[in-house]
């Protein structure tokens, strides 16, 4: 179908430009400072939409940050696609280790993206990603060849956990009903070996605080005699992990399904190569759950981490100081079965119990989310397959992956509906990292893939 190539080949140009117009607004959630860029971010998704030929728009204020909402209505007897996606960025920090401003986007050629990348925040997650959608929306628009019904919800708290959106999903149920959840939020495995994620991890993120003495002390005065709040809590994590890696919080891993020998034999058929992943992270040796592999690990096993650790001095030079107080926070990545409400609870009992009478412990739960499967025999997978295999030349491969994206598993429970997480950015896009960039390939190639999808899912819908 040659109308899709050639629109793409007519309008590339400007849909870079226009991408990397969008990725000049700091819309960063997280930061209250940067609250009015996230809301002029969200007028501009929503121009964006109305210029590509979207109704009835609207910017949906929140409590926190807008949802930005429109729809394109054919026929109420054809199926309805809907897409979602999130205009919000990460923080761009640590700002020195960026070679160019996170929101000064610039186009460059990396040995991955030989066609060139653009780099700034949010260009893969998830601006890049979900403007993708705008463009092919238009494409077919303009082109006369929208199959179905479309409706489009993007949100701006995505990386701030989606509290509002949860809400937002709950209180407009028929509005948001549909046949089919379409995300492009996650990757492939490489711009050769296109894949469809299939599964998403849960997550219970938290934080900690460990209190020792009432006061930062003289640690020579002091040291030896009172327990030092750090040392404490770096005991207490590291004795959350036991010599083959496994976690010891008692019934976390009640609810966890063994892995099947089908399973593993499945995931071990997706292409991966460890010294690949090695090099590519410039590590000697990887690490992890004993008895697993590392694409195991990643999709299919719940793991533990320490996200960020402080206390005590960290300034210039030296301090001697016993800190009164340590931190840290911890994430924990669930798989299906395991429930963020109730692996929030063991991981507060058991952290309240190992911590020893010379300290005080406070557990703060800051946002969850649950484990999302997608299967791969329904309708929606299979328009999804054929249409990155129609543009890639290739089957798609399913993989699970170790990433979150809550909301998706909120959209089941609550409109009962799937989705599909069709994404085509790399690991070396270096989402959430300096330097975060999108392929300008990928960029276009995800305009060229969605069509099919539309096309293939509004023919196997009606035959169904
Ligand atoms: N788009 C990512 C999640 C992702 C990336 C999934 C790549 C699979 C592959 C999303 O924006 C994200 O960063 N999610 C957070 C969770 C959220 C609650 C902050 C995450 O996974 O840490
Ligand atoms: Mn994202
Ligand atoms: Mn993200």
């Amino acid at each position: 179908m040659n109308y899709i190539k050639d629109y793409i080949e007519e309008n590339k140009n400007r849909f870079i430009d226009e991408l990397i117009e969008l990725l000049k607004i700091p819309s960063i959630s997280a930061d209250p400072v940067y609250k009015k860029d996230v809301l002029d971010c969200a007028q501009a998704v929503a121009e964006s939409l109305a210029d590509s030929g979207a109704d009835n728009i609207e910017v949906c204020p929140t409590p926190g940050h807008p949802i930005v909402y429109g729809e394109k209505i054919i026929d109420p007897n054809l199926p309805t696609v809907l897409v979602y996606g999130h205009y919000d960025v990460q923080p761009a920090d640590p700002l020195e280790l960026w070679d160019s401003g996170p929101f000064e986007p610039v186009i460059k050629k990396t040995e991955i993206h030989p066609e060139g990348a653009i780099f700034a925040r949010g260009s893969c997650d998830d601006k890049g990603q979900f403007y993708m959608h705008v463009k092919a929306f238009e494409l077919m628009m303009k082109t006369d060849t929208l199959p179905c019904n479309i409706k489009f919800m993007i949100e701006g708290e995505e990386e701030v956990g989606s509290e509002n959106l949860s809400l937002f999903v709950r209180e407009n149920k028929s509005k948001l009903s549909c046949d089919a959840i379409l995300i492009s939020d996650t990757g492939i495995i490489a711009n050769a070996t296109p894949s469809i994620t299939t599964g998403l991890k849960g997550l219970s993120y938290l934080e900690v605080e460990v209190t020792g003495p009432n006061r930062d002390l003289h640690s020579g005065l002091y040291g030896g005699a009172v327990a030092n709040p750090i040392n404490i809590l770096c005991e207490m994590i590291a004795s959350m992990k036991d010599e083959s890696n496994y976690i010891t919080i008692p019934g976390f891993y009640d609810k966890v399904i063994d892995l099947s020998e089908q399973e593993r034999q499945e995931i071990a058929r997706a292409p991966f190569s460890l010294q690949e992943y090695k090099d590519a992270l410039d590590l000697s040796d990887i690490h992890g759950e004993e008895g697993y592999t590392t694409m195991e690990r990643i999709g299919v096993r719940p793991t533990l981490d320490v996200n960020g650790i402080w206390g005590g001095y960290i300034g210039e030079g030296a301090k001697t100081v016993i800190p009164s107080k340590a931190y840290a926070k911890i994430s924990m990545r669930l798989v299906p079965n395991q429930s963020d409400k109730e692996i929030t609870k063991l991981f507060t009992d058991y952290f309240n119990n190992i911590a020893p009478k010379s300290v005080s412990v406070k557990v703060t739960p800051h946002h969850g989310g649950e484990p999302y499967i997608s299967p791969t025999n329904i309708v929606a997978y299979k328009a999804a397959s054929h249409a990155m295999e129609t543009t890639f030349g290739k089957e798609p491969v399913p993989v699970k992956s170790g990433g979150s994206i809550p909301i998706v598993a909120l959209f089941e429970k609550e409109l009962n509906v799937k989705s599909i997480l069709l994404g085509f950015g790399l690991d070396s896009d270096a989402i959430h990292s300096p330097n975060e960039h999108y392929g300008i390939f990928n960029y276009l190639k995800g305009i060229e893939t969605i069509p099919y999808f539309f096309l293939n899912f509004t023919k196997m819908f009606d035959a169904n």
